[in-house]
């Protein structure tokens, strides 16, 4: 296994400064034209039938400007699940998470810890439809969003899941909290363990923050591995 690196970090002083950024009746179902789908179909999908869901749910506005939605990418067998915000506009054109300048910097902070965006990692966002001009999702579009990513997480069923930024972090304990309030602890998303760091978007801009960022990923690692071996460990 290649050791623990720093090399992303020096990668953000050459990156450049990324760009500003209720319904419980859910999408038109695809089983049954015209009907929505309702958060306890949601929750019985299988991958193929949540993927169709998604790319063609209108439940909130966000769809009126999307290319496409994007549902997410890896391994969904995946023990690492990296949650982020929402696609930007390289992500709207591609149809995956994080390949924009903040997904380089996060594929750099994989690598870090010897991870990559396919193996062993799947990558998720609150929202999966672009939010015009890169702003935040409203509370309302992460709500009519939240079936979906709450099924994603069942069906992999990751050892871990780390929150990237605010958003998530928000989405995922259900309360309003700092990032620095967060960060550091081991916390729960319904049992499953969660870790808080920085979004990678939000360390292009803050440079003074990169080295709490290294922390957190060395205390990420750290907790797998605690995880992995409680895991051997026979009771
Ligand atoms: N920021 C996010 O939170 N998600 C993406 O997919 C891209 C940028």
């Amino acid at each position: 296994m290649k050791p623990l690196s720093q090399d992303w970090l020096a990668e953000l002083n050459l990156s450049p400064l990324w760009r500003e950024r209720e319904p419980v009746a859910l999408a038109p179902s695809p089983a049954s034209e015209g009907a929505s789908a309702t958060v306890i179909e949601v929750a019985q999908m299988d991958w193929a039938q949540l993927k169709q869901t998604v790319a063609t749910c209108t439940l909130c506005p966000l769809h009126e400007k999307r290319t496409q939605a994007v549902f997410g990418v890896g391994d969904e067998q995946a023990d690492w699940l990296f949650v982020g915000e929402a696609p930007g506009a390289e992500e709207d054109m591609q149809g995956e998470p994080f390949v924009g300048q903040a997904g380089k910097l996060l594929d750099n902070m994989l690598a870090s810890i010897s991870l990559n965006r396919s193996e062993r990692v799947y990558i998720a966002n609150v929202v999966k439809c672009r939010p015009p001009g890169n702003r935040n999702p409203e509370p309302a579009e992460a709500a009519a969003c939240a079936p979906f990513l709450d099924r994603q997480i069942d069906l992999l069923a990751p050892k871990l899941i780390v929150a990237l930024g605010k958003v998530a972090a928000v989405r995922l304990l259900g309360r309003d909290a700092s990032i620095a309030s967060l960060r550091g602890q081991v916390l729960n998303y319904h049992g499953r363990p969660l870790i808080v760091t920085y979004h990678p978007a939000y360390l292009l801009r803050s440079l003074m923050d990169k080295a709490k960022a290294w922390e957190d990923l060395c205390f990420i690692k750290r907790t797998m591995q605690d995880l992995q071996s409680a895991e051997r460990t026979p009771i």
